[in-house]
């Protein structure tokens, strides 16, 4: 472990009732960096993201954000501390504005914060939700209500965002769209955690990434060095 990392597992071990889910996980993500979790479905990978929330029972490791230890910590009191999160699928709240699903980005917000400056930040990402600020988010596409969720998670301005697998589900000029906007977020110099089935698209992006399979991490590296990797070349990369 590394003093000066954003993010850090420590042989992190979860369970869902009886059943052990992770086990022993290890992850450190530096300020500024862009790290990917691949894996395929049922891997753990969203697991993950809910132990870092404290959204499941951490029976042996610890969790530290900024060198604070925030194992087993209430999901907001992580959030204030400067992590948003980007979840699976499109959630957006149907019945609210754009502006107002953007508004639930930063509800925790002390009142002396520009939220002018927040709303244009967004904007600038994704120009097509500011022409359609009043609009029901339940009415946008596919795509646009996507693009919603990323925004929401950007209001807050967090210093490290997660993305839970943002590519399913999206036609692939879509996806690849969406990757472009996560590499600027990652080149303002927000630290991205990224979690992904789409291995080859992930690391064209990442400047590390960690495989998991069956709750444990099977290889770590620059994308070169996984791909160079037999075992996941063979298994994530379909080359023999
Ligand atoms: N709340 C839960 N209770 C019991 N088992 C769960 C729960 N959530 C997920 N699981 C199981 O844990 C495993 C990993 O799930 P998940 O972390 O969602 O995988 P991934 O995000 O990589 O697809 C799966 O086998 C899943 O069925
Ligand atoms: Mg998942």
């Amino acid at each position: 472990m590394n003093n000066s990392d954003q993010l850090v597992l420590n042989e992190v071990s979860t369970v869902y009732g009886r059943n052990r889910m992770l086990d022993k996980v290890s992850i450190r993500v530096a300020p500024g960096e862009c790290v990917s979790l691949l894996g395929s479905n049922g891997a753990g990978k969203s697991t993950v993201i809910k132990a870092i929330l404290g959204l499941v029972t951490i029976v042996e490791g610890e969790i530290l954000f900024e060198g604070e230890e925030i194992t087993g910590n209430p999901t907001y009191g992580t959030i204030r501390s400067g992590v948003s999160i980007v979840p699976e699928g499109k959630r957006v709240f149907p019945k609210m504005t754009v502006h107002e699903n953007l508004l639930m980005g930063a509800f925790k917000e002390p009142k002396s914060v520009n939220l002018d400056e927040r709303f244009e930040k967004v904007f600038e990402h994704f120009p097509r939700l500011a022409e359609r600020k009043q609009q029901l988010a339940g009415t946008l596409s596919g795509g646009e209500q996507s693009m919603l969720t990323i925004g929401r998670g950007l209001m807050g301005d967090p210093r490290l965002i997660i993305f839970d697998e943002p590519s399913l589900g999206l036609a692939p000029v879509l996806v690849q769209q969406t990757f472009e906007i996560i590499r600027k977020i990652n080149e303002g110099g927000t630290t991205v955690f990224l979690v992904e089935q789409n291995a080859y698209m992930t690391l064209e992006i990442s400047h590390r990434g960690y495989f998991l399979q069956k709750g444990q991490i099977i290889a770590g590296g620059t994308p070169e060095e996984l791909k160079r990797m037999d075992t996941i070349r063979k298994a994530y990369f379909g080359e023999a």
